[in-house]
């Protein structure tokens, strides 16, 4: 399984085997990958590929120490740059990024990473990970158009915005927040791609200060109005992706049909927004606050998951709450 070769000028895979650099401009960034072979590390044999983003290849892999010491499960899940964005300044330190931060994390709902690797006949870096089985969150979104059943929504978003709370309680922001991002797993939803993540408040301070503005790889309809107008990632940007992805399975639709933020603010869709018929009246508020452009009026992500943990108010709570108001 051969991917073309880039032209390697200035390769160097040296950097690579010494932890990134703190400077963007003196980190590893010289390095470009060549084709992804069949074993990489004499270690992972690639099988086949399972998805592709912006920025990488992600594929299947047996990990044949694993199963020469007979583990029952020896598949992996590895990710590699991809051939277009090998191309990026910081592209291998922003892999590594991803998984220095992702190893940070220990959640049920958040994928679990086993290591950062080189393979020195390629010049490739990879990341391996668990091997996760079942659909994307846009693929169920295609599954229910008119929005998914409540019992099947409420689950997957207590699942979410319960990964998302603990990643920045850890001081993780996540940075791509979409439903590609997120797999309905066998054994429950995973939270992944921390690709374009950040530390917060000095939490990680060995890692690369990465330039993420020269990457601008924010996906335009999930991203905060602040982010797209050149602001740094925040927990309130994550909230207001996290709220699209919520929406979009509640209803079926992205609540501002696929336009960006910006778009749908010079366009006043934001005073249109209603609720979507499958989502129970009392999160709507939550929700709704989640979606606002202005980020001082974002809920945050805790108070998020308590409105879509609370019980469904009975008729006569109901009544009475619509008496007081
Ligand atoms: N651990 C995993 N197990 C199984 N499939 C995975 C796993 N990680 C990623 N994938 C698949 O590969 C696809 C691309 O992975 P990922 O989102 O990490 O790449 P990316 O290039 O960073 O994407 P993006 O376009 O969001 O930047 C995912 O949408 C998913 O289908
Ligand atoms: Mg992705």
């Amino acid at each position: 399984m051969n991917v073309p070769c880039m032209e390697a000028e200035g390769a160097s895979l040296a950097l690579l085997e010494h932890p990134p650099a703190a400077e963007p401009e003196s980190g590893p960034s010289l390095f470009i990958p060549g084709p992804v072979p069949e074993l990489l590390a004499k270690r992972y044999r690639i099988e086949r590929l399972l998805g592709v983003g912006g920025m990488g290849a992600v594929y299947r892999a047996r990990d044949l120490l694993r199963e020469q010491f007979g583990d029952p499960n020896p598949c992996i899940a590895l990710k590699t740059l991809n051939e277009s964005f090998a191309e990026y300044p910081d592209a291998n330190a922003l892999l590594y990024s991803e998984f220095a931060l992702t190893s940070r994390l220990h959640h049920a709902h958040v994928v679990q990473v086993f290591g950062f690797h080189t393979d020195s006949a390629c010049r490739r870096a990879f990341i391996t990970m668990e091997l996760l089985k079942g659909p994307t969150l846009d693929q169920l979104i295609r599954e229910y158009p008119d929005g998914m059943p409540w019992e099947q929504l409420r689950e997957i978003a207590l699942a979410l915005l319960d990964a998302l709370a603990y990643s920045h309680a850890r001081g993780v922001l996540h940075g791509d927040l979409k439903p590609s991002n997120v797999i309905m797993a066998d054994d429950g939803l995973r939270l992944f791609d921390y690709g374009l993540g950040q530390a917060t408040g000095g939490k990680l301070p060995g890692l690369p200060r990465l330039s993420h503005v020269r990457i601008a790889a924010w996906t335009p309809r999930y991203a905060a109005l602040e982010l797209l107008d050149g602001k740094p990632l925040t927990a309130a940007a994550d909230v207001y992706a996290v709220a699209c992805v919520l929406y979009e399975l509640s209803a079926g639709l992205h609540p501002f049909s696929r336009l960006t933020a910006r778009q749908a603010k010079a366009m006043g869709q934001d005073q249109s927004l209603a609720r979507p018929a499958k989502l129970p009246a009392h999160c709507w508020p939550a929700l709704r606050s989640a979606l606002a452009f202005d980020p001082e009026q974002r809920i945050d992500c805790q108070s998020l998951l308590a409105a879509f943990s609370a019980p469904k108010p009975n008729l006569l709570q109901r009544l009475f709450s619509r008496r007081q108001g």
